[in-house]
């Protein structure tokens, strides 16, 4: 995409996320850029490895603390119960995987599976929620191929990790595989406010404050110029709600969240 066009890709752009297209042209999106599809997974290791130190503090502050209220809306829509069995692909550095066990209590079990292992490591030994954490089972590994049997959990999530995974419909596709019938799927991700003059300055905001907080206090103006890029690439909310009832998803809905800058898609396998 030539500058100055780059703020929010269209139709035919955000169609470069879809499996197929992936497939037939061999690149897939990583921001504004394209670069080959199989080489986008070591990019993508490569740049929560630059991050992972300071992952949680950032997104802290380049949301004002909104992410945790984000998180918890959408773990709350799980409505899980004791006993569940749960599983938070791209769980990073555990948040949706922390308030999964608050929701269920002692007997809930969760199952964190990501493919970064500094990501993990950052969240299995922070302080806050020590003893949770060590009931978090961690799992490295690539959501397009989860190292589970069919039909394990209660409940699938993932938050703000499917704009990252190379093959998105495969790891959906993997999500509904591992499902138990009757079980539902929660998907958060960033996307597009809905408001023109709130997009104009969340647009300000996200590509030229953040790239600039990211260099300043983490070192890295690039990991957070990728960032608001790869939101800008991504498929909307009709389009993913689309996606996930052709993978097989019943009963999708989906709830925007601060003028759509972030939204929660649900689905159940029947
Ligand atoms: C933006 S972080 C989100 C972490 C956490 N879910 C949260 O909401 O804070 C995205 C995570 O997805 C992981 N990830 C990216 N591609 C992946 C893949 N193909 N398979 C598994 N994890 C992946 C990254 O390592 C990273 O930890």
């Amino acid at each position: 995409m030539a500058r100055g066009q780059q703020t929010w890709g269209d139709e035919h752009s955000r169609q470069a996320h879809l499996d197929e297209v992936i497939e037939r042209n061999k690149t897939a999106n990583y921001g504004y850029r394209k670069i080959a599809a199989d080489a986008k997974t070591e990019q993508v290791i490569r740049h929560f490895n630059s991050v992972a130190r300071q992952y949680d503090f950032m997104n802290t502050l380049l949301s004002f603390g909104i992410h945790y209220l984000w998180k918890r809306t959408a773990v709350k829509l799980l409505a899980l119960k004791a006993g569940d069995r749960v599983l938070d692909v791209c769980g990073g550095t555990g948040d949706l995987s922390i308030l999964a066990l608050r929701a269920m209590g002692r007997d809930g079990q969760v199952a964190l599976y990501d493919i970064n292992r500094a990501m993990m490591e950052a969240g299995r030994f922070k302080s806050t929620n020590a003893a949770a954490r060590r009931q978090v089972q961690f799992v490295q590994g690539n959501a397009e191929q989860i190292a589970f049997p069919d039909e394990t959990f209660d409940a699938v999530m993932v938050g703000f990790g499917i704009r990252n995974v190379t093959h998105m419909e495969q790891g959906f596709r993997e999500m509904y595989r591992v499902l138990k019938s009757g079980g539902k799927m929660m998907c958060l991700e960033f996307s597009k406010p809905t408001n023109s003059v709130f997009r104009w300055f969340y647009d300000r905001y996200s590509l030229h404050v953040m790239p600039l907080l990211g260099q300043m206090l983490a070192g890295t103006r690039q990991a957070y110029t990728h960032l608001p890029e790869s939101i800008r690439m991504f498929p909307l909310a009709d389009e993913l709600a689309a996606v996930l009832r052709r993978i097989g998803f019943a009963d999708v809905t989906y709830r925007r969240l601060t003028n759509g800058i972030a939204v929660i898609h649900l689905g159940y396998r029947h």
